[in-house]
């Protein structure tokens, strides 16, 4: 009877720790050397493309356009974090953050230094029903971050009060 509940009292430990490892593993890492097509240097095992998708690991942005068109029914808008976006550009962590810094907030004054707000108002000047980067509220100065996220889904900052629908990227 004790040598049973010994053992399962060791099946208790040896489950915690599995989930305790099985946590640790799925969470990606952010490895700073990793080219953006790479998905496993930093996902590990866990599959984020379906296993027929072909393989991405030498792919740049322009690449994955060839067959996830911007404008048609494969986009990826809102399917991956900007940093990953970025990253298949060739934007490096270091761009935004700094080179050999602790990685923090990036601010907007940064965004700008590569994306000239003017030139995205003229850019977005036929998007429906309302131009994202411009408003009579805000002009065009309203915060990058408002709406696009680098590390987490982004959002539509107007959803607030308008019923706009924007696909933020
Ligand atoms: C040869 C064409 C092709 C290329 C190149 C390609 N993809 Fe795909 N991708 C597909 C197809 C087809 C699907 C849908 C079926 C599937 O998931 O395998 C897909 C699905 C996806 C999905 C899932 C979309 C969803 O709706 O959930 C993501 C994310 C994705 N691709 C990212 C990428 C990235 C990032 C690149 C470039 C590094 C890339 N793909 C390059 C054909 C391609
Ligand atoms: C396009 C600019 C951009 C790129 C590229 C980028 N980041 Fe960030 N990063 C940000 C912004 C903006 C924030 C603030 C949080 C947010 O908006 O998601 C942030 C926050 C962070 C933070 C602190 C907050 C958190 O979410 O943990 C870390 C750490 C970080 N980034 C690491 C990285 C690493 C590592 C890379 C490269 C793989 C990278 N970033 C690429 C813009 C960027
Ligand atoms: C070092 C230059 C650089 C910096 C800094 C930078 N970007 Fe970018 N960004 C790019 C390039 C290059 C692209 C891809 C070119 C394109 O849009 O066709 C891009 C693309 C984007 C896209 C379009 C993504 C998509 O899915 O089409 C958004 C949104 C964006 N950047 C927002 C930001 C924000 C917000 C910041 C600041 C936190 C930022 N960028 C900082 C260079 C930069
Ligand atoms: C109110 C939310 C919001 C804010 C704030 C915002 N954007 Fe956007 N952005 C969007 C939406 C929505 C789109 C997609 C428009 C479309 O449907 O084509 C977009 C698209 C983009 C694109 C892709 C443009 C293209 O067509 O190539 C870039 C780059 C970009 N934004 C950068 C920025 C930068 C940099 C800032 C800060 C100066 C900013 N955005 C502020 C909502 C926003
Ligand atoms: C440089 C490391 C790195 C590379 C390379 C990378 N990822 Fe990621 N990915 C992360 C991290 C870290 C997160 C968590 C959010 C963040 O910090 O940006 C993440 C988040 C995601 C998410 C959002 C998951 C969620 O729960 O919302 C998707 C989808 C994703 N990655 C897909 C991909 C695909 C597809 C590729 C290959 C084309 C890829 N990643 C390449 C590090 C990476
Ligand atoms: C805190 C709430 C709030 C937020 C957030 C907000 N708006 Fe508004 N907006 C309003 C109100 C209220 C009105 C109506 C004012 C009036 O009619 O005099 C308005 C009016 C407008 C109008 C004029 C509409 C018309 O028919 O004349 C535009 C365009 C607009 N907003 C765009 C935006 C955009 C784009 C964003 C996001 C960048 C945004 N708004 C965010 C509250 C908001």
């Amino acid at each position: 009877m004790l040598q049973k509940r010994k053992f399962l009292a060791w099946m208790l430990v040896f489950a915690a720790v599995m989930i305790f490892v099985a946590i640790a593993v799925a969470a990606p890492k952010r490895v700073l050397t990793a080219k953006g097509g790479d998905c496993a240097a930093c996902h590990g095992q866990e599959k984020v493309l379906s296993p027929s998708h072909v393989d991405t690991k030498d792919m740049t942005y322009k690449d994955c356009l060839g067959c996830h068109d911007r404008a048609g029914p494969q986009k990826l808008t809102g399917k991956l974090p900007g940093s990953h976006v970025h990253q298949l550009t060739g934007i490096t962590c270091a761009k935004c953050h700094g080179k050999g810094k602790k990685e923090e907030a990036v601010s907007m004054d940064t965004c700008v230094t590569c994306h000239n707000p003017d030139r995205l108002v003229e850019k977005t000047a036929r998007v429906k029903p309302e131009n994202p980067h411009t408003s009579p509220h805000y002009g065009n100065t309203l915060d990058c971050n408002a709406c696009h996220h680098q590390h987490q889904k982004s959002e539509d900052f107007c959803a607030q009060c308008h019923k706009f629908n924007f696909k933020v990227p």
